[in-house]
């Protein structure tokens, strides 16, 4: 197996490139701003670049290789049509300050796209602007801050958080500049009303729900809970970052919500991890509509145009108009899988995740037995008392079976969390094989916990020492002794 990083394979001298001959007049740069030091950069050719790069990124798990139950961030598959639409040059070569007119179609896609997600979601106007679920977040909250800010409610400075929701949640509405109050949730996961009932009043900026919840379970009381929130003059923020659990089947809008955000780097398709860029639009219903940010795309006459004479805007939130290129893969998989498509969808990912729970539920414990959405969440609380074996042993194990293993630890509320999403695009027969190796690995902890603790024992890389990298962290290959 090839094991070297590149610095191993330089040798002075080498080269993989050419430069063509130069056209331009000679520009010398003057001496205070030339380096004094070696750069240290490999010196390669391009055959070794090559062998290099391919070597180390088949080493790689990732999305179109195998299984990929991460819970929570649904690493699911990129449809390949999406990225050729993607790479139409009339797409991927217009520039943002092309003149509106010649880049009709680009609008056109934009407009279209807001329209579906307004249709999927029940919600009157989208911005395509935020560049990540949490980037959405933190929009929604600033159009919440603009509202209760419109109506000089100056006092609304608290955001009501469950203890099941997604983390960027509350972190988002810090940033925001709110205080944050946690309600505690019930025994089947959902909100505790009454908890609810007591911290509500008329400082409540309004309420971020995650749903389904980060336990993967639907949240039963949705219209009790709106009813408080509007009763106390607050607003509803829904997470729909896991709209693939509900698409077609239910409407974040026709629930009462007054602002939402999707990530289209998990429902809708586009490639996400490694860092982006992902897409998180935001929409509102019609009263929080001026308040959204600018450009807006209109249509006019069959023109599109950017509008931005909008005076409650609450600005920019994001460079030109977003992350444009996930909005073509977005739109491209929403025409491809039409509206009986991605109801399909929703129920294929609900269907998996309960064929998983239901059969492994008699392995590892299930702190919540309930029908779940699109994810459910085991514990491997009891495995580690009666053997030792932890969490993150059954994870580390896993990857010996070939397997990215699943969200760990997470959500907090769960100890010893183990979060799995199987997602719509896998087949029974993969299901069937990843539950033979989850009942396999609950074995071995009962007849070897060793084996789990000192695993993976076949990837490239054996166990890390987390806290080691962490109080030493050595960041640069010249930096190993
Ligand atoms: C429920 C939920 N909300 C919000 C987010 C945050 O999205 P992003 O990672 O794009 O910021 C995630 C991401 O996993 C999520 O699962």
């Amino acid at each position: 197996m090839y094991e070297k990083v590149i610095y191993e394979i330089s040798s002075k001298g080498k080269k993989g490139y050419m430069l063509p001959p130069q056209d331009v007049p000679q520009y010398e740069v003057p001496e205070k701003y030339l380096r004094k030091t070696d750069n240290h950069l490999p010196e390669v050719s391009e055959r070794e670049v090559m062998s290099h790069f391919v070597n180390i990124s088949s080493k790689n798990y990732h999305i179109d290789k195998g299984f990929y139950p991460l819970g929570s961030c649904t690493m699911k598959y990129n449809p390949k049509i999406n990225e050729a639409m993607a790479r139409l040059d009339g797409l991927a070569n217009i520039h943002p300050y092309q003149d509106e007119k010649m880049v009709q179609g680009a609008l056109r896609l934009m407009y279209e796209l807001q329209g579906s997600l307004g249709e999927i979601t029940g919600m009157d106007a989208f911005t395509l602007q935020p560049a990540a679920g949490a980037h959405g977040e933190k929009t929604g909250l600033m159009l919440m801050h603009q509202y209760h800010r419109g109506r000089n409610d100056l006092k609304r400075d608290k955001i009501i958080v469950p203890d099941s929701s997604h983390g960027t949640n509350p972190a988002s509405a810090a940033m925001t500049g709110f205080k944050i109050i946690e309600v505690p949730s019930n025994e089947r996961g959902g909100v505790d009303i009454e908890a609810l009932k007591n911290v509500v009043g008329d400082d409540t900026a309004g309420l971020m729900l995650t749903n389904p919840s980060t336990l993967g379970l639907f949240e039963e009381n949705i219209t009790e809970i709106a009813g408080i929130i509007h009763g106390a003059g607050g607003l509803l923020y829904y997470d729909g970052a896991n709209m693939n659990a509900i698409m077609g089947y239910a409407r974040p809008g026709d629930m009462g919500f007054d602002i939402i955000h999707l990530n289209l780097h998990k429902t809708f398709t586009t490639p996400h991890g490694g860092g982006g860029p992902g897409a998180g639009p935001v929409g509102v219903k019609e009263f929080l509509k001026e308040f959204l940010p600018v450009p807006m795309i209109d249509k006019k006459d069959e023109t599109y145009t950017l509008r931005y004479d909008m005076e409650n805007s609450i600005g920019k939130v994001k460079s030109f108009y977003g992350n444009f290129g996930m909005l073509i893969r977005a739109y491209t998989y929403i025409l491809t899988m039409g509206s009986d498509g991605l109801k399909h969808v929703s129920e294929m990912a609900v269907l998996n995740a309960n064929y998983l729970k239901e059969n492994l539920k008699e392995y590892y414990q299930l702190p919540y037995d309930i029908l779940c959405k699109h994810e459910f969440v085991l514990s491997g609380k009891s495995m580690k008392k009666k053997y030792g074996v932890s969490t993150m042993d059954i994870a580390k194990r896993l990857i010996d079976y070939g397997y990215h293993p699943p969200s760990v630890y997470f959500p907090l509320i769960v100890e010893e969390a183990i979060m799995i999403e199987p997602t719509e695009t896998e087949s029974k027969e993969t299901l069937d094989e990843f539950i033979k190796v989850m009942i396999t690995i609950a074995k071995e902890a009962a007849e070897n916990p060793d084996l789990l603790h000192e695993a993976p024992h076949h990837s490239p890389v054996r166990r890390l020492d987390d806290s080691g990298a962490a109080r030493n962290p050595i960041l640069k290959w010249q930096d190993i002794e």
